[in-house]
């Protein structure tokens, strides 16, 4: 794949992303759960998140993050509040996916980082990263960005439930800890 640095930007999402959005979200979730969640499940997940989906998501000013190689977005990430109160997290993110033909090539750090860096503008140093148990490139990648495994618990999905961990990353990481 022959690829050029220069136009490659991390930046907010825009309404007009929405079809690329819903593209990235089919190809990286088909990538990483197929296998892990029955089939129909994962169809049915993929198939509510379209493009007036997430059209309407980016409208509604959900936080989100994307990468745009000029031609396209190739990943995002999703983030906000903590949804589990009970941890020492205020901030959470919730969602972090990569085009698959675009993994492997550092861009998850930067998307990683730049999201934490927003974050801790807003005074969130403490940022919690839930992942699927079985979802291996995930936990290794919260792990070498200087995640530690601070909780488990079950993801119940329609049919199934999934055993998922959580990562914490605390001050020290928010502005060393991803290169
Ligand atoms: C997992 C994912 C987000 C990682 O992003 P990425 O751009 O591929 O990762 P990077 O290239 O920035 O790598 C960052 C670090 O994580 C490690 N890492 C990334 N993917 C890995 C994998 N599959 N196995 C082991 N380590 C991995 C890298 O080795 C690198 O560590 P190092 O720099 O210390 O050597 C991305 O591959 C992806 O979206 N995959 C498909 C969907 C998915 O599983 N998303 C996460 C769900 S929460």
């Amino acid at each position: 794949m022959v690829m050029t640095t220069q136009s490659i930007a991390i930046r907010s999402a825009r309404p007009t992303d929405g079809h690329d959005l819903a593209m990235v979200h089919d190809a990286a979730w088909r990538f990483a759960y197929r296998g892990v969640l029955p089939g129909a499940e994962l169809e049915r997940m993929i198939s509510r998140r379209g493009p007036d989906w997430w059209g309407k998501a980016v409208r509604r000013r959900v936080p989100i993050v994307v990468l745009d190689d000029g031609k396209a977005v190739r990943g995002y990430v999703t983030y906000g509040a903590s949804r589990v109160r009970s941890l020492p997290y205020r901030a959470e993110i919730y969602e972090l996916y990569i085009q698959p033909e675009y993994a492997g090539l550092g861009f998850g750090r930067k998307m990683f980082r730049t999201v934490r860096q927003r974050l801790s503008r807003r005074g969130h140093d403490a940022v919690i990263v839930w992942s699927l148990a079985e979802n291996d490139a995930a936990c290794q990648f919260y792990e070498r960005l200087g995640g530690r495994s601070v909780a488990t618990a079950d993801e119940p999905f329609e049919s199934v439930s999934v055993a998922k961990v959580a990562y914490g990353f605390d001050k020290h990481t928010a502005r060393s800890g991803a290169r």
